[in-house]
């Protein structure tokens, strides 16, 4: 029996497609282990988004001599956002990867490749202690190869998930992949290529089944979701929604993320007329808050209508949770440039913010743009940033207590207490000692909570 480990870095994106991958797997009899190892196989899903992300990456690739060496017939596999540019780097510098594969590249060859692989794998294991040397894989090209030699997804394939006792069952599924906008900062629609929706029947028929295995949180993702069009029937991201939200069952939606532009009413106001199951939290990356900036990010909207688009949140959805991305010092960043940020962090009121420092990449046209602001004015930016998006979180947070919300509970942490969230994605503490009944076994379940106190990163809560 084969023993695969994921190596996940990166958005949920990859998350997904780990997910998927290692479902096929367990669906052709192979374990997916806890660690490396216990691996036959180690599967590397690799975030070109920074640099800081590659940096990390190649760390943990280096570190693997050690398991190699005492494993001769363990396999590495990149794949992922890196592997779609870097592959050639990734082989040259470390002479034990097997393959690459790229996230631009169809799933599905990868799948083929794997089913095939795996065989290969379990015969080596056979000659383990004997002397015959095992025969290096390098496989720069799983599509050409996967072709070539007419290799195909075993017919009648199943998938079979393995939900952790003590966890949530949450599912995340890709309903489209790659990026047509080209930011001038982003490397993504360059790694993960054009645009590409998922069929909607395919869609619903995955959500079906993962809630029929008693998934309570489905995670819909893509790029930019308001650009989603089913390849069959053109039906829109609204209408995708609409059809989850009418399945049978109790059960979350989330989706990320939206970019401005493209969100519409249509789409809030199915989300206000299925609150029982799309929940009301929108990501809506701003970015930046100077239209000179904006403009140059050619994110295809201003400051302004940012905010119409918040203030159509705030009309149809008034409860919704509004969180965002802010990339601090893009090339030729003024003071205030930045200033025009903090404002709009300062009207919102984001309950989160996740922010980075600019970070060039290959291939976009920002690495072509001159800067003249300083790295250490850069962090100095994002520092105070940070320190102001706390401050507001816990403004957001002190406005729920003493409400009564329904909340999921996720998990139980290390201090005890059990981990949810609101529909809104708001952290949850929900205290133990609260719990009367003899339920106490909580976890995968919606449960009513009061807010007693509040803190940045969470409220706190006692079960009603
Ligand atoms: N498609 C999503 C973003 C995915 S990338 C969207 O448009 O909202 C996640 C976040 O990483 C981005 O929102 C951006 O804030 C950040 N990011 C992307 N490229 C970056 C870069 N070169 N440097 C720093 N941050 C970057
Ligand atoms: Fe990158 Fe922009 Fe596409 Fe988001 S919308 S993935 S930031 S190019
Ligand atoms: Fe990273 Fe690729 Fe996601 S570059 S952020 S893993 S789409």
């Amino acid at each position: 029996m084969i023993s695969v480990f994921f190596k996940t870095y990166g958005c949920l994106a990859n998350v997904a497609d780990s997910e998927l991958l290692a479902k096929y797997m367990r669906g052709l009899g192979c374990i997916v282990a806890e660690n490396e190892s216990e691996a036959d196989l180690i599967m590397i899903n690799t975030c070109a988004i920074r640099e800081k992300a590659e940096q990390k990456l190649f760390s943990y690739v280096g570190r693997l001599t050690g398991y190699i060496k005492n494993k001769p017939h363990l396999k590495v596999g990149i794949i992922g956002c890196v592997s779609s540019y870097r592959a050639r780097y990734f082989f040259a510098k470390f002479p034990y990867i097997n393959f690459s594969f790229g996230a631009k590249n169809d799933l599905n060859k990868l799948k083929a490749y794997i089913a095939d692989l795996i065989i290969k794998i379990e015969s080596e294991k056979q000659l383990i202690g004997s002397n015959v040397p095992f025969k290096r894989i390098k496989d720069k090209n799983i599509t050409e190869l996967v072709e070539k030699k007419n290799l195909k997804i075993p017919e009648g394939s199943k998938t079979v998930s393995d939900f952790k006792p003590g966890r949530l069952r949450r599912s995340v599924i890709n309903i489209m992949t790659g990026c047509n906008n080209y930011c001038t900062y982003c490397i993504v629609p360059f790694v993960r290529g054009r645009e590409k929706s998922f069929e909607m029947e395919t869609i619903l028929e995955r959500v079906k089944s993962e809630i029929d295995a008693g998934v309570k949180e489905i995670n819909l993702l893509g790029q930019n979701v308001n650009s989603y069009c089913d390849p069959k029937t053109g039906a829109d991201f609204a209408t995708l929604l609409e059809k989850i939200a009418k399945l049978d069952g109790k059960f979350w939606v989330r989706f990320t993320s939206s970019h401005p532009k493209d969100t519409s009413k249509k789409l809030l106001q199915v989300m206000a007329k299925y609150p029982e199951k799309l929940c009301a939290w929108i990501h809506l990356p701003l970015q930046s808050g100077s239209d000179d900036i904006l403009k140059r990010m050619n994110r295809t909207y201003t400051s302004e209508q940012f905010l119409e688009k918040v203030n159509w949140i705030n009309e149809i959805l008034p409860d919704a949770t509004i969180s965002t991305d802010i990339i601090v010092g893009f090339p030729g960043e003024t003071e205030e440039n930045f200033k025009q940020t903090l404002d709009i962090l300062e009207k919102v009121k984001f309950e989160l913010s996740f922010s980075f420092i600019y970070s060039p990449r290959k291939y976009t046209k920002a690495a072509e743009m001159e800067d003249d602001c300083s790295y250490e004015t850069k962090l100095q930016r994002l520092e105070y940033l940070q320190k102001r998006q706390k401050e507001v979180s816990r403004e957001t947070h002190d406005a729920l207590v003493g409400k009564t919300v329904q909340v999921l509970v996720e998990n139980v942490m290390t201090n005890g207490m059990f981990f949810a969230k609101t529909a809104g994605n708001i952290r949850v503490s929900v205290k133990p000692v609260s719990i009367k009944s003899d339920d106490k076994d909580i976890v995968n379940k919606f449960v009513m909570v009061k807010v007693v106190a509040a803190r940045e990163a969470l409220v706190e809560a006692t079960v009603v």
